[in-house]
């Protein structure tokens, strides 16, 4: 995706400065030719030196360069896209009235290539009406906001303004670029252990981290997909993707059953608990009133449900978590719940599923097709399923045609 893709990065003058030397480095390792532009003001954060060295070129500071005359219309013309990271209120200010005040806003004014802006700024500059006016001008002009996080901030204090991480920034510049069948489709993918109340405090829960549903959430982003993930968990959210907070198998199912319908690509990967306390404590349950009886009901199977009414054309993705007769137990759940592939992992084998950075998977398709993937990150495996809904969806459509 990014792989040659010329892409100017424009550094302004805030203290996160600095994260966009992270930025660059993954630019250039995903294959980007990163051409880095800095203004008076990022001089005063990071110094010169330190991008040139990780970008594809030296930095440009100036309008006026001898060896490369009106730099600016080269830049913005040669561009396959510009991101400006971090964005100071001024930048966005100037580029907003159009006004080329240096390389970096005549840049932006010289070219037809997506932008997409990061700003970075304290609380109150970044919801003072000047600024959100701006940002809505830009957003109305085509412009790509990724938007500043929560968080801790230059002084200390806490609030919006935080310059977003550095994948989020990279995952965004990706889904802009992104072309191919994901671009446009809708993918709804569940993530997380439900958490089922016993009484006030206690919940009964799984070990699941979310970290699967993550990874295919932001692979299916980065691809160009409009995602929904449907959570149970707090990881950071990937660019570009909607989460829908969520706790219990109940409240995960009415999210699925409403975003399901419109999908072309359903992926549950969220560890669903099979039971439920038939109903929770309104209170505290108090230990000297003795061991509690908590009854256990089941809860629907939500997977199953979605597969008895899948419409025409969408793909369904199950997981397996399994301890004993992995494939066995996998293709069972395959048909009993109509899907078009599970992804079946050993989760009693060292490095696999719950908790874990890493994955090793076995994918089998409703079509008895088979294969495997050896131990690695769960990023690695979120593409090679989504390699997968590809070659499923190429299938079904020669034997239709
Ligand atoms: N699943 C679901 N609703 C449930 C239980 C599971 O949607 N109540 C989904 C899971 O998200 C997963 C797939 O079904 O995609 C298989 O889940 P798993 O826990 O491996 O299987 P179960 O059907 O629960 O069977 P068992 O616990 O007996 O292995």
């Amino acid at each position: 995706m990014l792989a040659g893709k010329r892409i100017v990065l424009g550094v302004t003058g805030g203290i996160a400065a600095y994260k966009a030397v992270e930025v660059c480095r993954r630019l250039v390792d995903a294959g980007a030719h990163v051409v880095p532009v800095m203004t008076a003001g990022a001089e005063h954060f990071i110094g010169r030196t330190t991008l040139s060295a990780l970008a594809s070129e030296p930095v440009q500071t100036s309008l006026w360069n001898e060896a490369s005359p009106i730099p600016h219309t080269r830049l913005g013309q040669t561009a396959d896209l510009i991101v400006v990271a971090p964005a100071t209120a001024r930048l966005l200010a100037a580029y907003a009235a159009g006004l080329s005040t240096d390389l970096l806003t005549n840049t932006l004014l010289a070219t037809r290539a997506p932008v997409v802006v990061c700003p970075a700024m304290h609380t109150e500059m970044w919801e003072h009406p000047a600024v959100q006016a701006n940002i809505a001008t830009l957003r109305s002009r085509g412009v790509h906001v990724v938007e500043p996080e929560s968080g801790r901030l230059a002084g200390g204090d806490v609030g919006a303004g935080r310059l977003a991480a550095p994948d989020v920034i990279v995952g965004a510049i990706e889904a802009v670029l992104a072309d191919g069948p994901w671009v446009g489709q809708h993918v709804v993918v569940s993530a997380g252990g439900t958490r089922e109340p016993i009484d006030a405090v206690r919940v009964i829960a799984n070990r699941s981290s979310g970290k699967q549903g993550y990874a295919i959430a932001a692979e299916a982003a980065a691809r160009g997909a409009k995602v929904t993930l449907v959570s149970t968990v707090d990881l950071p959210v990937p660019a570009g993707v909607q989460v829908r907070p969520v706790e219990t198998a109940a409240q995960m199912q009415a999210a699925l059953q409403e975003l399901a319908p419109t999908a072309q690509l359903v992926v549950m990967a969220a560890a669903v608990a099979d039971f439920r306390p038939v109903q929770a404590a309104a209170g505290k349950l108090k230990k000297d009133l003795g061991v509690p009886q908590i009854v256990l009901e089941p809860t629907p199977d939500i997977l199953a449900g979605l597969g008895a009414v899948k419409p025409q054309g969408q793909i369904l993705v199950g997981f397996a978590a399994e301890t004993d007769d992995l494939v066995a137990n996998a293709q069972s759940k395959l048909q009993r719940k109509r899907l078009d592939l599970i992804v079946a992992n050993d989760v009693g084998a060292p490095g696999v599923g719950f908790q874990h950075d890493t994955n090793a998977v076995t994918l089998l398709r409703a079509d008895g097709q088979s294969s495997s993937v050896e131990l690695t990150d769960k990023r690695s495996i979120a593409k090679v399923v989504l390699d997968t809904v590809n070659e499923i969806r190429g299938a079904t459509h020669n034997t239709a045609t």
